[in-house]
Parts: structure tokens; C-alpha cells; sequence
């Protein structure tokens, strides 16, 4: 039996420690503020972890009063908080919430939240580090960039007290209009000021990938070409659309899932060990994957990358819409919701390896999981029956639920025969450490605190994503809707996906 472990689920090694600042965040009053960003800095404040003077402004275009700002900060809380709202602990991080308006358009519009932010510095004996969070729609990026840096908020790096911006996606709509924002937000700040957030990366579960591989010597010596079969990435989740069809209708899941989770998670499975595990020095192995991907073409998009959009359909016993009835959505929309391809890392390491990923939305389930499957044993010994071959080995990474992994094996059935069935050796984070795991955006803001990029995007990683994913996005473009195949809610997409798998004698493992 286990016993649950008492571990600070923030316990990091070696790490830098996140420095007192003034978190702004643009969009404070939006959703992602209210579902994310206020709830975790309260966790992190609860875990004790939030330098005691830190100061967060929320900034919006409408006037709150710093009570009122609060009171949305408190619902927030209420309702996303990992930990439940602890009286004496909530009156305690109120104390560091405030609120300022600003109007991006106007020259002097950033004029309130400069005095704002003078007075809560002074008051909270604040030296001046700031970290600007745009959470507010990518249109807006460049404009706030380019007023806080008209409006004299930045200081170069080097020079005194830090100022660093955290981006959140979609970075663009393509390589191109990626390139702008990156183009426009290098003029004001420089490359290791910038944090931008794929949450994926700040998942327990993901991190784990790499001590997984770099601190065990069971797994590494097998992660190659000559013992792995193949590798299946799946992000699949269970609700619709929702209420975000504005930004979706634009996206779709390659641009939404694929250029940023989805192949984020492939380069950590894939990369080389890195020499140290300083930020560039990871994200620099990374990068040599995304550079591997072996490159797509109009005949390879039409054989290896499938797309599909849900129609009305079953989830959890309830019957819901179909993509193009959801509220936002163009009837006629031709946007993909799944999408499932093949490609390989084209190196040393992992040639002639199939890498299958596959997301989608209105899924049977909300699971992603990442399974490396090893070759199979050769048809001699316990695997001499051509008609029950045995199971392949397989490491299944569980992301989300139920974060752990398993290891599928073949063991002798007791008894006085010779019987061989698979079995599961098992990993789970609860039974294990006992404690839920800290929400992503925990820990990613506290390493923009401490100033350690390691789980952020840079910028080459984004466009080279952007460069690997142009040619399905414009050969769709040409084809128009007379290829997009359709899949019943509730079910695990197109016809078209399965078969892409099972043509080369797979099959896909349903998490
Ligand atoms: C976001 C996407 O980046 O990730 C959403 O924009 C998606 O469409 C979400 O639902 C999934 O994140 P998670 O953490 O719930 O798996």
C-alpha cells in the first residue's frame, strides 16, 4: 500500500525564486482572469508561495472600483479555485487586488493605471517590477504593446526593476500575421522579457515528461527507432464550442490545438536529453524537433491529415447541437473540430517512427494521454500463436484525468500452465502524493515571477509550428467544404481518422 506523501506540490529544485512585482493584467476583468488567473495567484498566495507584497491591477476599458474589483475577484475564487475560499486567507489577498481603467486608443489613455500604479507600489513597498499579462483578444497585443511602450512603462532589460509580458495564444492566424505580433512586441521588448503561454507546458503531468525520461533509466535507452513502434498523441475533449465560436469560427482545431499543445507535447516525447536544464537549452532540443517534422505537402495533407466537424449527436445521455447550430456559428461554416494525422520526426532517433496526433472536440470523453506503444516480441516462444499474437508493451502518459502513467506488460497467468495475458503496472499522482495536482496557470505565473522561461514558448518554437501546420491550413483553403467529413457528437470523429491509422496496421488506443 501507498502512503500518501505530505509534499509541497510546488517543491522545485534549484529553481529561482519568484521576485516581489506588480502583476497588470490587461483583460482583468475578463473571463480568463476570472476563470484562471485570479484563482490560481489566490492558490499560490494560500500555498504561501506569492511573495508577501505582490501587487495585482487589473486593467479594463469599463471603471471598477477596487471593491468592486474584488467582489469579481471573490466570485472567481469561489467558483474555479482549486482550494476552497478561506475567510482569513481571502481578506488577506484582497488586500493586494486593485483595478484600473485605460483606453488602448487614447494617447493618454494609460495615464490612470501610471498613477494607480505608483500609489500601490509606494503603498506596498514595491521596488517596481512589473508583469504585464495580455489577456485580452490578440488584436489588441500589438496596440497595448506599443502604448505602454509610447506611454514609457518599459524599462530595457538590465536596467533596474524587470518588466515582462506574458502572451497568451493564438500568437497569429498564420506564420505571417504570427511573425507581425512577434515582430511588433520585439520592438518594445526583448526576446527573454517574453513569456508566452501554451498552459499545456504548465501541466504537473506534462513537466513530468521529461523526469520521467531523464531521471529514470528504464525508459531513455527505449526511446528510440530500434524499440519503439509508434507513438499516438490524443487530446480529446468532451464539450463543444460553448460560448467561444467568436474566436473559434477563426481557429479550428489544427490552429487551436495542434500548432501549440498537440505539437508541444510531441517535441518533449521526442527531443534529445538537454545538457542543463537552463530555458534555452530545453527549448533549443524542442525546437530541433518541430525542425524535424517531416514536411507536409498537398498529397501528404490529403493522405495524412484528416479533419472532420461534429454534427448533432449524444453526449453524456444528452443530446446536443451540431457545430454548425451552436450559437456564433456560421450554418455554413466549414471550421474542423478534430483533426487526426501521421508524421514523422525525420532524425537519427526516430526514423521511420509514426507519430499519430489526434484532437477534437464533442468526443466521447474528456482524456488526453500521450501512449508510446514498443515493438511487438518476435513469433517465437510465449508468441508462437499466429492467431493470439501478445500485446506490444505499451507506456501510456495519462495528462489528464487521472494523471499518472501505466505500463502495459505480459505476465504468466498463475497456475500450472503456461498462460500469458497483459498487465498493468500503475502510476497515479493522488494515490500516490495525495494531493491534487496545482492548477497550470500556478505555476507558469510563478515562474514569470522568478523570471525562468523554461515552459514558455519562444518565439522561433511558435514559428516554426506556425511554417509546419501552412500547408494543411491553405491546402483546406483550396478545397473548401467539399472535403470536410463530419462525425456524430459523442463520437471519436470521422471514419476517415481510423482508417487513417489502421492502414498502416494500427490501431488507435482510446484513453
Ligand atoms: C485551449 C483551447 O488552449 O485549450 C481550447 O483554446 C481548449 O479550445 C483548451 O478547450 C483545452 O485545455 P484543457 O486544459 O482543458 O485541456
Amino acid at each position: 500500500m501507498t502512503t500518501p506523501l505530505e509534499i509541497d506540490p510546488h517543491a522545485r529544485s534549484s529553481a529561482p525564486a519568484p521576485q516581489p512585482a506588480t502583476i497588470v493584467i490587461f483583460g482583468g476583468a475578463g473571463d480568463l482572469a476570472h476563470r484562471k488567473l485570479l484563482p490560481a495567484l489566490y492558490n499560490l498566495h494560500v500555498d504561501g508561495l506569492l511573495p508577501p507584497s505582490t501587487a495585482v491591477v487589473g486593467v479594463g476599458r469599463k471603471p471598477l472600483t477596487d471593491d468592486a474589483y474584488r467582489q469579481f475577484a471573490r466570485e472567481g475564487v469561489e467558483q474555479f479555485s482549486r482550494r476552497p475560499l478561506d475567510g482569513a486567507q481571502w481578506e488577506a489577498f484582497a488586500a493586494s487586488l486593485f483595478f484600473a481603467s485605460a483606453d488602448i486608443d487614447d494617447e493618454r489613455g494609460l495615464a490612470p493605471l501610471g498613477s494607480k500604479l505608483d500609489v500601490v507600489e509606494q503603498a506596498r513597498g514595491l521596488k517596481g517590477n512589473r508583469i504585464y499579462y495580455l489577456a485580452v483578444p490578440p488584436t489588441l497585443f500589438v496596440p497595448t504593446v506599443r502604448q505602454l511602450a509610447r506611454s514609457r512603462f518599459i524599462t530595457p532589460p538590465g536596467s533596474g526593476p524587470f518588466a515582462r509580458l506574458v502572451v497568451e495564444k493564438p500568437i497569429g492566424q498564420d506564420l505571417q500575421s504570427a511573425m507581425a505580433i512577434n515582430d511588433a512586441i520585439a520592438e518594445v521588448f526583448a526576446e527573454p522579457q517574453i513569456f508566452r503561454i501554451d498552459h499545456y507546458l504548465g501541466k504537473e503531468t506534462v513537466q513530468n515528461i521529461l523526469v520521467m525520461r531523464f531521471a529514470n533509466s528504464l525508459f531513455e535507452p527505449l526511446f528510440n527507432q530500434k524499440y519503439i513502434d509508434h507513438v499516438q498523441i490524443t487530446v480529446a475533449e468532451r464539450e463543444g464550442v460553448g460560448t467561444r465560436a467568436g474566436y473559434y469560427e477563426q481557429a479550428g482545431a489544427l490552429r487551436d490545438m495542434v500548432q501549440n499543445h498537440l505539437l508541444q507535447l510531441l517535441a518533449l516525447v521526442a527531443m534529445e536529453p538537454p545538457h542543463s536544464l537552463d530555458a534555452d537549452v530545453v527549448r533549443d532540443e524542442k525546437l530541433e524537433v518541430l525542425q524535424s517534422l517531416r514536411p507536409l505537402n498537398d498529397t501528404s495533407v490529403d493522405s495524412c491529415v484528416v479533419r472532420g466537424q461534429y454534427t448533432a449527436g449524444t453526449a453524456e445521455d444528452e443530446r446536443v447541437l451540431g457545430y454548425r447550430q451552436e450559437h456564433g456559428v456560421n450554418p455554413a461554416s466549414t471550421t474542423e473540430t478534430f483533426v487526426a494525422l501521421q508524421t514523422f520526426v525525420d532524425n537519427w532517433r526516430w526514423a521511420g517512427v509514426p507519430f499519430f496526433l489526434r484532437t477534437g472536440k464533442r468526443l466521447p470523453t474528456r482524456a488526453s494521454a500521450i501512449s508510446i506503444q514498443l515493438k511487438d516480441v518476435p513469433p517465437i516462444l510465449f508468441n508462437t500463436d499466429k492467431a493470439r499474437r501478445l500485446d506490444a508493451n505499451v507506456l501510456t502518459i495519462r495528462i489528464q484525468p487521472d494523471e499518472g502513467f501505466s505500463l502495459s506488460i505480459e505476465s504468466k497467468v498463475p497456475g500450472p500452465h503456461v498462460r500469458v495475458r497483459p498487465v498493468e503496472m500503475n502510476f497515479d499522482y493522488t494515490d500516490t502524493f495525495g494531493t491534487a495536482s496545482p492548477e497550470a496557470y500556478e505555476r507558469l505565473l510563478l515562474d514569470v515571477m522568478a523570471g525562468d522561461a523554461t515552459l514558455f514558448m519562444r518565439r522561433d518554437s511558435v514559428e516554426t509550428s506556425w511554417r509546419w501546420i501552412t500547408p494543411a491550413l491553405d491546402r483546406w483553403d483550396e478545397l473548401g467544404p467539399a472535403s470536410l467529413p463530419v462525425y456524430p457528437a459523442g463520437t471519436w470523429g470521422p471514419e476517415a481518422a481510423c482508417h487513417l491509422i489502421e492502414r498502416s496496421g494500427r490501431r488507435w488506443r482510446h484513453p
